[in-house]
């Protein structure tokens, strides 16, 4: 009969090493924080309950965290990852087996944790381990003289020889819980750091006689501890490789798979193409035979087919048609709408606004709170005067309308369909379509005007 899982995820320390006021497991990788990875890694395995222990910034980890569907168990003081596990271990039932998880250990795979549980069948304790070349702070594996493990020892509390052994816990260990349970009560603190380590239970494990079993981890990578800023950008990189290679693998070009990041989800179509540092934020949709040019950052955003991104492009919460045209230079601001066709130019800016199919916005604009209909041209340096300073106020362009140059549309106000605005013209009423509407002072020229003539110095 196999066992109901429960997981434990260690999340409650306060990471010292990261000198940061951010709590170590909201740090992000991969534009997410720590904790999510690991959670994530742990849903994979479908277990009866996942249990994260905080502590240290619960209310900075509650609040940012809070919506994950697990069982919160606060550890209010940290006195050690053994005493971490046994504070989750009230709610875990004495016929399940537990499954630790470092909260700091973001990149496992959870076919590795499966193979782990595999191995760790009934009544063993099970470790994942790792052979490495420098074993660093890491715990070492004790094994006896036939090759058992026996025990684990902390880098701290190691002597000179026992800092040569380079196979490692990786921290990720499974258990019977009723085993598990009597283990850590016998738990002490007498250590290098005073705390009371999980790691201890392996010798009282083995002690027991019960079988303890050493997987080994597919690769370093996935099982690196992150305890300071120069651990967390190693992982940065590995997580982007992979992010890179998984889009590679779907057919993507990317120019230079090590200048492109990834900070949540991206969908691609066939024949997508990404230049050099682009960054990719959230949920990013692209369709078939999108390009993105260098520098472009796109955050939250759908992309239609055949549609262009040119590059040092900024879009947020955008819905872009397809065979559109934004950039170089563009930024569209969330609640930006790009039918079919429409461009959108080298320095305009766009918020809240639609543009219908075909109308292009080319140069140096901002089109804010507006509705823009089908081919309409807005020429360069037109604004929507949005903003009275209290309230924002719409815009609405109708279809087929001209808008000149550096034109200001005083908002609320309508252009007509048809309409043209001659340039530099200051609109506070609607234009009616179909009508030219200029609102400027008429050009005069005064005759035998001269320029005033600077005064000699004496
Ligand atoms: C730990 C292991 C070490 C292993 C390494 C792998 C112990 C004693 N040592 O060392 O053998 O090689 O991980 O990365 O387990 N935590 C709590 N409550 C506490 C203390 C820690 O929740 O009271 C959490 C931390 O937030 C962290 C995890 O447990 O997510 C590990 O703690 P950390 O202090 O980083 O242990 P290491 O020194 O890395
Ligand atoms: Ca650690």
């Amino acid at each position: 009969m196999s066992k109901s899982l429960h997981v434990i995820v260690l999340a409650a320390g306060q990471g010292t090493r990261m000198r940061s006021s951010l709590p170590k497991v909201l740090q992000p990788l991969g534009g997410r924080p720590l904790l999510t990875h690991v959670v994530e890694a742990a849903e994979a395995l479908e277990p009866a309950r996942i249990h994260v222990v905080y502590g240290h910034g619960a209310s900075q980890v509650q609040s940012a965290l809070g919506y994950l569907d697990v069982n919160w168990v606060l550890q209010e003081q940290q006195l050690g990852t053994g005493h971490a596990v046994d504070q989750a271990m009230a709610d875990v039932p004495d016929d399940g087996e537990v499954l630790v998880l470092y909260g700091d250990v973001p990149l496992i795979k959870s076919h590795s944790l499966k193979d782990l549980l595999t191995a760790g069948s009934d009544e063993a304790l099970a470790l994942l381990t790792l052979v490495v070349d420098e074993p660093g702070s890491y715990g070492r594996i004790l094994r006896d003289d036939d090759n058992r493990v026996v025990g684990i020892v902390e880098a701290k509390d190691a002597t000179r020889d026992q800092l040569f052994i380079n196979e490692i816990n990786t921290g990720i260990m499974c258990a019977p819980a009723k085993q598990l349970r009597s283990w850590l009560a016998q738990l002490n603190n007498d250590n290098a750091q005073g705390e009371y380590y999980l790691t201890d239970v392996v010798a009282l494990a083995a002690q027991a006689g019960t079988r303890v079993v050493a997987g080994q981890a597919g690769s370093p990578d996935e099982v690196q501890g992150i305890n300071n800023k120069a651990d967390l950008a190693v992982a940065e990189r590995v997580l982007q490789r992979q992010h890179a290679e998984a889009l590679l693998e779907a057919g993507v070009t990317l120019r230079d798979p090590a200048r492109f990041d990834q900070r949540g989800t991206v969908t691609a179509g066939a024949d997508v193409s990404i230049d050099v540092n682009v960054v990719l934020e959230g949920e990013v949709i692209l369709g078939d035979g999108v390009t993105i040019g260098p520098n472009c950052v796109l955050r939250n955003c759908r992309i239609g087919n055949r549609t262009n991104i040119l590059p040092s492009s900024v879009i947020e919460h955008a819905v872009i048609g397809d065979n559109c045209q934004v950039g170089p230079f563009a930024r569209l601001r969330p609640g930006t709408v790009m039918e079919a066709r429409s461009k959108v130019g080298n320095f305009v800016e766009t918020k809240k606004s639609r543009l219908g199919v075909n109308s292009k916005v080319g140069h140096l604009a901002y089109v804010g709170d507006a509705t823009v209909g089908a081919d309409v041209n807005i020429g360069a340096g037109v604004i929507t005067c949005n903003y009275d300073g209290a309230n924002k106020h719409e815009t609405i362009v109708g279809d087929g309308a001209f808008v000149g140059s550096n034109s200001s549309l005083v908002a609320p106000v309508e252009i007509g369909s048809h309409a043209t605005i001659g340039a530099g013209s200051v609109i506070t009423k609607n234009a009616p379509p179909n009508t030219l509407t200029v609102s400027r002072n008429r050009q005069s020229s005064i005759d035998g005007w001269s320029r005033p003539r600077k005064k000699l110095s004496q």
